[in-house]
C-alpha cells in the first residue's frame, strides 16, 4: 500500500497549506493594488485575486471575489478524487479535498489596519484560526497559518504563471522629449497608462523594463548606428535624427527601456512566469532600420525581442505581426534575408513610409504585406488578416510571436486614413493569440507602436490588453 502512504503524505501537506491559505484569504481581503511598485505591500484586494499554487504540490487554487467575501476554490489537484470529509475532527483531513467548493463562504473582511493578523471563521466547522499574510511581490504570497497553539507553518505560494499578462511601463516613456506640437508626444503615454489603471487590469503583473543590452541591440542594429545614437543623445535640448525623429535628455533611457522591456518579456515567457506581455512604450520602433532612425523610431524593439528569442532561447522561427497604419519598413529590412524570421503587415496605401507592396515578399517568402486602400475598414482589414496574413503566419509555424501594435488605423486617427475601430483590434489580437496557442505554445508579446488620437489610443490599447489577458 505504498501508493496510499505517498498520497497521505502529500495530502497532509496539502491540507495544511489549504488551512493556512484559507486563513490568508480573509486577510488578503484587506490587500491591494496590482499597480503598486514592486516589493511593496499592495493596497487593494486585487493583488491576491487569481490562481495560486501551494509549494511542492500539483494543485491550483483560485481566489476571487464573491459578494462581501473572498472565495477560494480548488481548481486542480493531483488527488482530486479524494472525497471531502467536512465532519472529520482532524482539521488537516477536513480541509483536504474542497474540489469545487467555496471554502470561504461566510468570511468577513477585516479592516486594512488589521491585515497582519486576522480571524478566519470557517462556517462549516464554527472554528476560528489565526493567520498572517505577507505579499512578497506580485507573484508570491507568504502565508503563515496556525491550526492550534504552537501549530504554525509558513509557505510561499506562487501565482500560477499561465494566468498572467505582464505589463511593462516606465516614467522614461512619458519623459522622452519631442519638439512642441509633435504628434508623438508624452500625452500618448499618459492616456495609455491611465487606461490600464482601470480595475479590469488590476491583475496584470506590472514590471519595470530594464535597459536593453548592447548585445541585444546589435542583433538588429549595427555597432556604428548604436554608437551614433548613444553619442548624439543630448544632455540638454534636442538632437534631430531625421525629419521627425528627435532625442532629448530622457530619450536614450526611453529607447533602451522600450527594447529592454520587450527582451525582458521574452525571458519571462520562456521562464514560465507569464503567458504573454504588453510593453506600453514610446517612442515606437518599427521604422527603425538596422542603420537608421526614422519615423519617430530609434531602436526596433519588436525585431530585437524576436531575435533575442532566437539567439538566447533557441526559437527557430520568430514572427513580428504589425497592424500599425504605417508599414514597418525597419522590421522588414531587418528580416528580409533572414530565413528564420517572418514579418506580416497590414497598412494604409499610399501612406508613409511608402514601402510594403504586396509583391515585396522577402528573400525566403518570409514577408507578407497587405496594403489597404485609404478608406478601407473592418471588412478589408479582417479579410487581409483572415485570408492572407494569418494563414501565412500559420504556414511559417512560429515558435515565438511579437505584435507591433499600432492603433493609428483607427477611424479617429489624425495620421491614418483607415476606418477601423477597437473591435477590430480586439478581434485580431484574439486571432493572433489563437495561432500563438496552436503553434508557439502561446508565446506572444506585444509592443506599442503608433496611435495618435488620444481617446482612440486609450480605448484600443485597453481592448488589446484585455484580449491578451483573456487569451
Ligand atoms: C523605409 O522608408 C524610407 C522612407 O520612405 C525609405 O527611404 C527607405 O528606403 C525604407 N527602407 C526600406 C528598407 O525599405
Amino acid at each position: 500500500m505504498s501508493g496510499v502512504r505517498v498520497c497521505l503524505q502529500n495530502c497532509v501537506r496539502w491540507g495544511q497549506a489549504v488551512i493556512v491559505g484559507v486563513v490568508a484569504l480573509m486577510v488578503g481581503g484587506t490587500f491591494a493594488s496590482a499597480a503598486m511598485p514592486l516589493n511593496e505591500t499592495p493596497d487593494t484586494i486585487e493583488a491576491v485575486l487569481g490562481e495560486w499554487e501551494p509549494p511542492d504540490m500539483d494543485a491550483v487554487i483560485s481566489i476571487r471575489e464573491c459578494g462581501e467575501t473572498l472565495c477560494a476554490e480548488l481548481v486542480r489537484h493531483k488527488y482530486a478524487d479524494i472525497n471531502t470529509d467536512i465532519n472529520n475532527p482532524d482539521p488537516v483531513m477536513r480541509a483536504r479535498p474542497l474540489l469545487g467548493v467555496r471554502i470561504l463562504d461566510g468570511l468577513r473582511r477585516v479592516k486594512a489596519d488589521r491585515w497582519k493578523g486576522g480571524e478566519l471563521y470557517d462556517p462549516r466547522t464554527g472554528k476560528t484560526y489565526l493567520s498572517k499574510l505577507k505579499v512578497i511581490d506580485n507573484n508570491h504570497l507568504k502565508i503563515t497559518g496556525c491550526i492550534g497553539p504552537g501549530l504554525c507553518k509558513g509557505y510561499v505560494w506562487r501565482r500560477v504563471p499561465h494566468m498572467t499578462t505582464l505589463l511593462y511601463t516606465h516614467a522614461a516613456f512619458r519623459n522622452h522629449e519631442v519638439p512642441p506640437g509633435h504628434v508623438e508626444h508624452p500625452g500618448r503615454y499618459e492616456v495609455v497608462e491611465k487606461a490600464l489603471e482601470d480595475k479590469v487590469f488590476a491583475t496584470l503583473d506590472r514590471r519595470i523594463p530594464p535597459q536593453v543590452s548592447v548585445e541585444d541591440i546589435e542583433r538588429i542594429h549595427s555597432t556604428s548606428y548604436r554608437e551614433l545614437v548613444e553619442e548624439n543623445a543630448p544632455a540638454q535640448g534636442l538632437a534631430q535624427f531625421d525629419a521627425d525623429t528627435f532625442l532629448g535628455p530622457s530619450s536614450l533611457d526611453a529607447v533602451r527601456r522600450a527594447a529592454g522591456g520587450a527582451v525582458a518579456a521574452v525571458d519571462a515567457l520562456y521562464a514560465g512566469e507569464a503567458k504573454n506581455a504588453f510593453i506600453a512604450a514610446r517612442p515606437p520602433g518599427h521604422h527603425a532600420e538596422p542603420e537608421r532612425a526614422m519615423g519617430f523610431c530609434v531602436f526596433n524593439g519588436a525585431a530585437i525581442a524576436a531575435k533575442h528569442a532566437a539567439g538566447v532561447h533557441g526559437a527557430k522561427r520568430v514572427a513580428v505581426l504589425d497592424f500599425d497604419v504605417h508599414h514597418g519598413n525597419g522590421t522588414e529590412a531587418a528580416f528580409w534575408h533572414d530565413e528564420g524570421a517572418f514579418y506580416a503587415s497590414s497598412h494604409e496605401w499610399p501612406q508613409y513610409p511608402g514601402t510594403g507592396r504586396e509583391t515585396d515578399r522577402g528573400a525566403f517568402d518570409n514577408i507578407a504585406n497587405a496594403p489597404l486602400a485609404t478608406g478601407a475598414g473592418t471588412h478589408e482589414f479582417r479579410q487581409a488578416w483572415g485570408e492572407r496574413l494569418l494563414p501565412a503566419l500559420s504556414d511559417f509555424g512560429p515558435d515565438f510571436i511579437v505584435i507591433s501594435a499600432g492603433f493609428d488605423a483607427h477611424r479617429a486617427d489624425p495620421l491614418g486614413g483607415l476606418q477601423l475601430d477597437e473591435d477590430d483590434f480586439a478581434w485580431l489580437t484574439r486571432e493572433i493569440a489563437g495561432v500563438a496557442r496552436d503553434k508557439a505554445q502561446g508565446r506572444l508579446i506585444s509592443v506599442l507602436e503608433g496611435g495618435y488620437d488620444l481617446p482612440a489610443l486609450a480605448a484600443s490599447t485597453a481592448v488589446h490588453v484585455k484580449a491578451l489577458m483573456e487569451a
